[in-house]
């Protein structure tokens, strides 16, 4: 009797594993009055699963924004190829399902707050009472209810990138690309755009965002790649890579007295702890943690408005 033997074709789109996947992706740009190219993307192989906050870390020329460009289906790949959710970057399917800010948003600077989100969601199909909303709950969100009514001309550096997130969040997307979403801005403002980012990721959005601040990074991503000259050198979850294996650290609220500690030191000691490798030290926060804490009573650099006398 002969077997039939059923080939099933693996449908990626109804429920794809990864919602950003690349395999050996490479872009090279010709140079073309020296007659040679730069390697920007080296074969770059990534999966990033639905839900995960991700980082591209790497210094400024390094291939992150040709990286986005690529899984926008902004650029072409030399070789290679990328997938979103499955489908082809430059479908309508996955632009669909896709948000962009970009690294140096250009908007219209006579535009409030409300009639940018309004331009932009019509440019996307969203309208009337759906669109009305949608500006609500975005204006909430990203906490721009000071800004909304006021021309982006008077916006802050972290203003402009919260209402560009708002912008690139009109439609829904489940995954957002974030250029260097904390550029130039100070640290309250790169703290709210940090926030925001964990927001969104509670709401099951799938986050890549590029950055070469690293401890900003650090606060937000489950995972990071570090590029280095159009390569990926390291790729792992932030939780393995940055644990130190051969070390304890006990926290306590108090300080010790230097009889408590010997009294510590000598608990430890029976315990077979050797020890020379005791150590007592006092944590510090960082100036950032600091600076935030100072100032967390102010929340927009600009002071609300208030009617004319
Ligand atoms: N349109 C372009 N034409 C030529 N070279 C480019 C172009 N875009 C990027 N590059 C080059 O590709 C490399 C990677 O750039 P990019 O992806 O922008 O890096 P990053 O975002 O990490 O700073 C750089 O050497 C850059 O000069
Ligand atoms: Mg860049």
């Amino acid at each position: 009797m002969v077997a039939l033997m059923k080939i099933s074709v693996m449908d990626t789109s109804a429920s794809p594993a990864f919602a950003v996947e690349t395999i050996g992706l490479t872009k090279r740009y010709p140079l073309s009055w020296k007659r040679k190219i730069v390697l920007a993307l080296d074969h770059l192989d990534l999966q990033i699963r639905p839900g995960e906050v991700f980082g591209l870390l790497g210094p400024n020329g390094s291939g992150k924004s040709t990286t986005l460009k690529l899984l926008l289906g902004l650029a072409i790949p030399s070789e290679g190829e990328a997938r979103i959710f499955g489908l082809p970057p430059d479908s309508l399917e996955a632009r669909a399902r896709v948000g962009f800010l970009p690294e140096n948003p250009y908007f219209y600077a006579f535009l409030t707050g409300d009639e940018t989100l309004r331009f932009y969601g019509k440019l996307c199909g969203v309208t009337g009472a759906k669109l009305e909303k949608r500006i609500e709950e975005l204006i909430d969100l990203v906490g721009l209810q000071n800004g909304r009514e006021r021309p982006l001309r008077s916006y802050s550096k972290g203003m402009l990138q919260r209402i560009g997130l708002a912008q690139a969040l009109i439609h829904d997307p489940d995954l957002l690309f974030l250029d260097e979403p904390t550029a130039g801005v100070d640290p309250l403002g790169s703290s709210q755009i940090r926030d925001l980012i964990l927001r969104l990721k509670k709401m099951g959005k799938t986050v890549v965002f590029s950055s070469h601040l690293l401890e900003q990074v650090q606060e937000v991503a489950d995972r990071v790649a570090i590029f280095s000259l159009g390569k990926k050198a390291l790729e792992g979850s932030l939780e393995a890579m940055l644990v130190e294996n051969q070390s304890t650290q006990i926290n306590l609220p108090a300080e010790l007295s230097a009889e408590q500690q010997e009294r510590v030191r000598q608990l430890l000691v029976q315990a077979g702890v050797g020890a020379a490798e005791i150590r007592f030290t006092r944590p510090h926060l960082s100036l950032e943690q600091l600076y935030l804490r100072t100032i967390q009573k102010a929340p927009d650099a600009n002071p609300p408005t208030h009617p004319r006398p």
